[in-house]
């Protein structure tokens, strides 16, 4: 049968690929269905066709997958926060290996590796710790809101529709946030709309308001507020700020961050603290974390504590060596693995999450660890270290192939990885494999309802 854009199919899914979309097959062709779970027959239309698959979205379920739940969140089938509500918890738990197992064979030819079953979350909603909300002038009206009176389309304030870089859905709460971050978003929009500033339309890239960045600390409950603007207007921000630290004893912390990039991160070329601290301050393992608003911290915290319980096991220390923790953002993995090391020298290229990495170790009382500031491969050429343990710790893109080279240049007898993506950690262990091989890969899930999977790798050096 000949497939056509628009097309209506009929179509049984038979599992999830990595991305999150069903997985169906019609005449030999591999159709790829969002909103489509394993087990579920729906009906779906075409809405890309290509040589050897098509591409549909679910427009109904006939006969419901027995691992289909309700979704707690009325915009679940809307919002791009997380698309595996509707998928019940044990179920995205056995997909997540799945999904490393088969990057390792696929990508990397590392289908023999052990991968252990993926390590739950303590809390699957209310986990997040830091939350990004997008300001736009197109705001994305739900099917109960059309034409109801008093609801415009011309202001959000929430997450994207999945795909698209414009289209903003106005979130009043967030099941992956503490509630009281719902709270707060609904006042700092109340002020944004009558503030009298247009927000920032996502395509003109004109208006003032941009981003609502909320930071949450599991210890002591505590809160960060980052409004993130076009320009610097301190009478624009300055009595927002000043609102919510008097509503909230729980904020303690509100910065803004000014931006005039066009890029749609929160991350601002400057920023000013308007009331409270510049940092936020959380407790893992133990040892307190000072994160500024543009720093790294992992978003689930009591899952990034399980992950660093992997980390320190798979980094086998015996209290002597020297270790390197390469992308170490604000000191997190350096600073708990310490106590079990010789020395540790932690690498990042963001000079705000460096400060707060040595202001860590000092608030810890940790003399044993130093934090070099700058590019992986840069810091890595100019080190004078040899290091008996290396724990590496990539954004997304994983590891330029100058990394690769000192990695085995260094030639540390052992290496940690810890990837929050399956496809270029199969790629990146495949480079090393000459010299390195994979004993086994722990997942961690940080990210309940949706499709990302963190993992942890231990690599051991071959001979000598
Ligand atoms: C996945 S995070 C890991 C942070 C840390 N290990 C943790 O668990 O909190 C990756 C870190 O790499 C940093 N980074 C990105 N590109 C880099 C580069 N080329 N050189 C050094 N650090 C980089 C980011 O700023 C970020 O802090």
């Amino acid at each position: 049968m000949a497939l056509k854009k628009g097309q209506i199919l009929d179509l049984e899914i038979a599992g999830l690929v990595f991305g999150g979309r069903g997985l169906a097959h019609v005449d030999g062709l591999t159709v790829f269905v969002e909103g489509g779970l394993p087990g579920d027959r729906v009906k779906a239309r075409i809405h890309r066709k290509k040589r050897r698959y098509a591409e549909a979205r679910a427009i109904e379920v006939v006969d419901a997958s027995p691992h289909r739940l309700a979704a707690p969140c009325r915009y679940s089938d809307f919002c791009g926060g997380c698309t595996w509500q509707s998928l019940a918890y044990e179920t995205q738990l056995h997909y997540k290996r799945r999904h490393v197992s088969e990057a390792l064979a696929h990508i990397g030819g590392l289908g023999s590796v052990t991968v252990y079953p993926t390590m739950p979350s303590e809390r699957v909603f209310a986990y997040r710790n830091k939350m990004e909300f997008t300001c736009s002038d197109r705001r994305w009206l739900l099917p109960a809101e059309l034409g109801r009176e008093g609801v415009g389309g011309d202001f959000g304030l929430g997450l994207h529709v999945p795909g698209t870089f414009y289209k903003v859905l106005d979130i009043e709460s967030c099941l992956l946030q503490p509630s009281l971050g719902d709270a707060i978003l609904d006042d700092v929009r109340a002020y944004i709309r009558t503030s009298g500033l247009p927000v920032y339309g996502l395509r003109s890239h004109t208006g003032f308001w941009r981003f609502v960045m909320l930071r949450h600390a599991v210890a002591g409950d505590r809160w960060m507020v980052n409004i993130v603007t076009r320009a610097s207007m301190p009478r624009a921000v300055q009595p927002l700020a000043d609102a919510l630290l008097q509503r909230y004893p729980q904020i303690v912390s509100v910065v803004n961050n000014v931006t005039a990039s066009k890029a749609g991160v929160a991350v601002g070329e400057s920023e000013a603290l308007l009331g409270g601290a510049p940092v936020i301050v959380e407790t893992v393992g133990g040892l307190d974390f000072e994160i500024s608003a543009n720093s790294f911290f992992q978003t689930n915290t009591r899952g990034a504590e399980k992950l660093y319980r992997v980390v320190k096991a798979y980094a086998q220390l015996s209290g002597s060596e020297t270790v390197i923790d390469l992308y170490c953002g604000t000191g997190t993995i350096a600073l708990l693995l310490a106590g079990a090391a010789g020395e540790v020298v932690g690498i990042e290229q963001v000079p705000a999450a460096v400060e707060n990495a040595r202001r860590n170790a000092r608030i810890n009382s940790i003399s044993n660890c130093r934090f070099a500031a700058g590019d992986a491969a840069q810091v890595l050429t100019g080190l004078d270290v040899r290091p008996q343990v290396m724990v590496i710790d990539p954004p997304r893109a994983g590891l330029h192939p100058k990394v690769i080279r000192r990695v085995l240049a260094l030639s540390p007898a052992r290496i940690v990885y810890v990837s929050c993506n399956p496809a270029t950690l199969a790629r990146d262990l495949a480079l090393l494999a000459e010299n390195y091989a994979p004993k086994a890969v722990q997942p961690v899930d940080l990210f309940p309802h949706t499709h990302h999977i963190e993992s942890v790798a231990q690599l051991e050096r071959k001979g000598p």
